[in-house]
């Protein structure tokens, strides 16, 4: 597991030879997980471009303070907030010496002054430079003020001498910086959550819908990307902001959220049915508005699909994980539930206590067990779900 997993790590590159590397650290950074922001110094764009970057980033590369453009996607100020890690690398002397000065000079020494993160530097400098006093008293303030000093190396240098100042290989780079963050519980797993009500249209301005906040859902979403899962949020039309880090799909139907579930159950490790789906939906959608006559009307309903019991009778399919909402026989209902719907792990709960509340509680059932959890937030109780649920996982993989 990689605890890189959903980090933001925002990669600093001043101006020296080493920067060619920082093209291999930045992939070999995406590759482990990380969403990664690079701030390049004007030296370093004389080494290597920042398009090699933006491409291998995916994201927008900065190189100036004062630049109106980025001010208006990412301001500075935004973007010192932004990261789980500061890594600088390559980091010349003459940086080095700039941030024991505590100046604030281009945008990424004003970013290292701005930002409340932990900062990395992966010094890289002629052997000489290396040696001299006023770098090695410039690194002493630096590791004082708590910044981590990756390396350097020693080794045969561009300039043709031999001695310390190389800096790091990519890889190595890349470890270190890992192991600056503690892996989470569900690092490197990706997870689909389905979230909210399902909307089934009527005519032009009428629904059939159901009292589902969504606010369980998207608890799992903040604590599962929290622990370093990458969490996929299928969400029906609910009144909540989506959590960071998560990617949210928005539907409206229980036809187009199966759409998107089929599609994310392909790409994923875990899948957690939370939305109250509407069992049925109109036979027929009206295209123009109902207009009211006779005392009674019939509207007739098809059934939905059932989008969990599809994932679960998938071929290939991801661990599964069911919800029951119910108001009577809440354990029988569920283990019922469990089985006939092929699930790996269910939650049943009262839907009188959790429609609609910050609060909750559950009995976890699964084939061979069962445990109640809660009551507490429901924050607090997908907490302990997501424990479960990797306990359960680990098993059935044979990981545990
Ligand atoms: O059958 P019931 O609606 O009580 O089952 C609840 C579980 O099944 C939840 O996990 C819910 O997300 C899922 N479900 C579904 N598609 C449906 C109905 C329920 O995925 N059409």
């Amino acid at each position: 597991m990689n605890s890189l997993s959903n980090r933001r790590v925002l990669l600093g590159i001043t101006g020296g030879i080493a920067a060619y590397k920082s093209a291999e650290l930045t992939r070999l950074l995406v590759k482990a997980g990380a969403e990664v922001r690079v701030v390049m110094t004007h030296a370093a764009t004389q080494f290597i471009t920042a398009l090699t970057l933006q491409a291998l980033s995916g994201n927008r590369v900065h190189t100036e303070l004062l630049d109106a453009e980025a001010e208006a996607g990412m301001g500075h100020i935004e973007l010192a907030r932004w990261p789980d890690l500061i890594l600088i690398a390559p980091s010349s002397a003459n940086f080095i010496a700039k941030l024991a000065d505590g100046k604030a000079d281009d945008i990424l020494s004003t970013l290292v002054l701005a930002t409340k993160a932990p900062i990395a530097i992966a010094p890289a400098m002629n052997q000489g430079m290396w040696a001299n006093a006023a770098t090695q008293q410039n690194l002493g303030i630096l590791a004082a003020r708590g910044m981590k000093i990756f390396g350097p190396a020693s080794g045969e240098q561009a300039c043709g001498d031999v001695g310390l100042g190389r800096m790091l290989e990519p890889s190595e780079i890349a470890a270190l910086s890992a192991d600056m963050f503690d892996a989470g519980l569900l690092a490197g797993l990706r997870i689909a959550i389905t979230a909210g009500p399902t909307q089934e249209t009527i005519d032009p301005v009428r629904y059939i819908s159901n009292r589902s906040s969504g606010k369980m859902a998207y608890a799992l979403a903040i604590e599962a990307a929290a622990s370093g899962a990458q969490v996929t949020l299928i969400s029906g039309p609910v009144a909540l902001a989506t959590p960071e880090r998560v990617k949210r799909i928005d539907v409206v139907s229980a036809q187009q959220m199966l759409a998107a579930s089929l599609d994310a159950a392909a790409q994923c490790d875990i899948f957690i049915g939370v939305a109250a789906v509407a069992d049925y939906r109109p036979a027929q959608i009206e295209t123009q508005k109902i207009k009211k006559g006779a005392a009674t009307m019939t509207l007739e309903l098809v059934k939905n699909p059932d989008i969990i019991a599809t994932i679960a009778a998938l071929e290939k399919r991801p661990f599964t994980v069911g919800f029951a909402a119910e108001t009577i026989d809440i354990e029988r209902h569920g283990a019922d539930k469990l089985q006939r719907k092929r699930l790996d792990l269910l939650f049943a709960n009262d839907a009188n206590e959790t429609l609609g509340s910050d609060n909750t509680s559950a009995t976890a059932l699964w084939p061979q067990g069962s445990l109640s959890l809660g009551p507490a937030s429901k924050r607090r109780v997908a907490v302990q779900m997501l424990e479960l649920l990797r306990q359960q996982y680990d098993l059935k993989n044979g990981q545990a």
